[in-house]
């Protein structure tokens, strides 16, 4: 299936979304991110996918949301189409891992992107900001809660407030991307990644990234008791059995997904 915005291919068990629309920095017009979430719905109903990929070009991973499309779009439009809730939330609907390769700019609704997925691998080009407040409005894909929860409120306020951009570098110290590679591997680490867990136990992976985001919805409490009892119920999966037996066995397992 081709799309008029992205990329999808598939390698193996990793699927992968490229966005792929040069001419504008790969801004996130409501087509993109139509497809978008057209191709990550069926990713999450292919058995033979594990882990996906979001990726953008060397320059940009993502501009922001688009400008030029929303700047004639009144009140009653974006509240009765329900804008960013409706097709860009799909990647927090996915219960699949999904890792954003970010080089360049990952901007406003670009950065809110990448914070949307599970973790963020950075090419030593990345650059991090929320802009919002330069066109006279503010985040509005989650960028005023997420990056306040990853980076704290003394940077994630300025960074709303001045629209300061953030290098590769900056971002790490901060704790918002997972770590930093050169930009020529970052394809290729972003791979691996997705490859070595698309090699564990998905219904036990799909588990811990469960349990890792009740950690931003749940007292601590709450969210131990959480972790426990799926803890206790993985237990109960034939892969936990295979898992434990090839430890003491000395081999390497084979999980069934089960
Ligand atoms: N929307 C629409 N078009 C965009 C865009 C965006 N977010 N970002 C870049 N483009 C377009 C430019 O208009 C330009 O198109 P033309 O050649 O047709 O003029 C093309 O991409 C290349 O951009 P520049 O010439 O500006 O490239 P540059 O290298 O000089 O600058 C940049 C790069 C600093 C990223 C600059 O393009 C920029 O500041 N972009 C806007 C960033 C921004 O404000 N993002 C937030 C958007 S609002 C949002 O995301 C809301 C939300 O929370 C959901």
């Amino acid at each position: 299936m081709s799309y008029n915005h992205i990329l999808a291919e598939t390698q193996g068990p990793v699927g992968i979304i490229r966005l792929n629309r040069p001419q504008a920095l790969n801004a996130l017009c409501q087509e993109l991110t139509e497809e978008m979430g057209e191709v990550l719905k069926q990713y999450e109903a292919d058995d033979a996918i594990g882990c996906i990929v979001i990726t953008g070009s060397e320059k940009s991973f993502a501009a922001g949301a688009d400008i030029k499309e929303m700047q004639s779009r009144d009140y009653m439009d974006v509240y009765k189409s329900d804008f960013i809730t409706a097709t860009w939330e799909e990647v927090t609907r996915c219960r699949k891992p999904v890792i954003a390769a970010v080089a360049g700019y990952a901007l406003g609704g670009g950065c809110e992107l990448a914070m949307m997925c599970d973790f963020i691998i950075a090419a030593d080009n990345a650059k991090f900001g929320q802009p919002e407040i330069n066109l006279g409005t503010i985040p509005g894909a989650g960028g005023t809660q997420r990056l306040t929860r990853f980076v704290g409120k003394s940077k994630a306020m300025e960074m709303c407030l001045t629209g300061r951009m953030m290098d590769a570098e900056e971002a790490e110290r901060a704790g918002l991307v997972s770590r930093i590679v050169p930009l020529a591997d970052l394809e290729a680490e972003a791979l691996k990644a997705a490859n070595s867990i698309a090699a564990k136990s998905m219904p036990v992976v799909m588990m811990a990234k469960e349990s890792v985001n009740k950690s931003y919805e749940m007292t601590l409490r709450e969210g131990i008791m959480f972790e426990r009892r799926v803890f206790h119920s993985t237990f109960a999966t034939e892969d936990q059995k295979e898992g434990m037996a090839a430890f003491a066995e000395k081999r390497k397992p084979e999980f069934k997904n089960r």
